[in-house]
């Protein structure tokens, strides 16, 4: 028995690539929301119970004691915190907008390089808090208070080479802001 072989053409579709990205995406959508039951996934739930808690940092607290009485009496106080061990005294002060500098050193001062000593500050409280005085602190502390003709305090330092907290340690510092002005 002879077979035969009978050749059909068919018809191949080619994707409708004129299409735009957002057809073909509500396409797919309306074919998965007819063939698919919707799956709701609490994230919430399940980031709760495997993300553990981030330890919050020990934190200094700093009281800046203005070098002049107002009319009541009382020194002016103002306050700030930073993360222990973070920055250097002069960067608090400045970032909490707190006077560090006196007329001649808003002016003149070096920056925070450690050369012009106008950053004096008075450690009234909590030294313990702070790193140990530089090399670089002890020589222009001493130009300082050679210029300004007074005695060097043990509790004075310079901002700018003052660093706050040892990132473990959390507790108060009082400064006093510009203690050769004091009245
Ligand atoms: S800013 Fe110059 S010594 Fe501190």
């Amino acid at each position: 028995m002879a077979a035969s072989m009978q050749l059909v053409s068919l018809p191949l579709q080619m994707p409708d690539i004129s299409a735009t990205h957002q057809e073909y995406r509500s396409r797919s959508l309306s074919f998965l929301s007819s063939k698919t039951k919707p799956v709701t996934v609490s994230l919430a739930a399940s980031t709760s119970e495997t993300s553990p808690s981030i330890p919050e940092k020990p934190e200094i607290e700093l009281e800046f004691i203005g070098p002049q009485a107002g009319g009541d009496g009382s020194y002016p106080v103002d306050k700030a915190s930073a993360v222990s061990g973070d920055k250097l005294l002069r960067t608090i002060m400045l970032d909490n907008k707190i006077e560090l500098y006196a007329t001649y050193g808003k002016v003149m001062n070096c920056g925070g390089g450690g050369s012009c000593g106008t950053c004096i500050v008075e450690i009234i409280d909590g030294k313990d808090f702070l790193n140990e005085r530089t090399s670089t602190e002890l020589k222009y502390l001493k130009k300082a208070t050679f210029a300004l003709n007074l005695q060097k305090p043990q509790s004075w330092r310079l901002a700018c080479q003052t660093i706050v907290g040892n990132k473990e340690n959390s507790g108060k510092v009082v400064v006093q802001r510009l203690p050769q002005w004091k009245k």
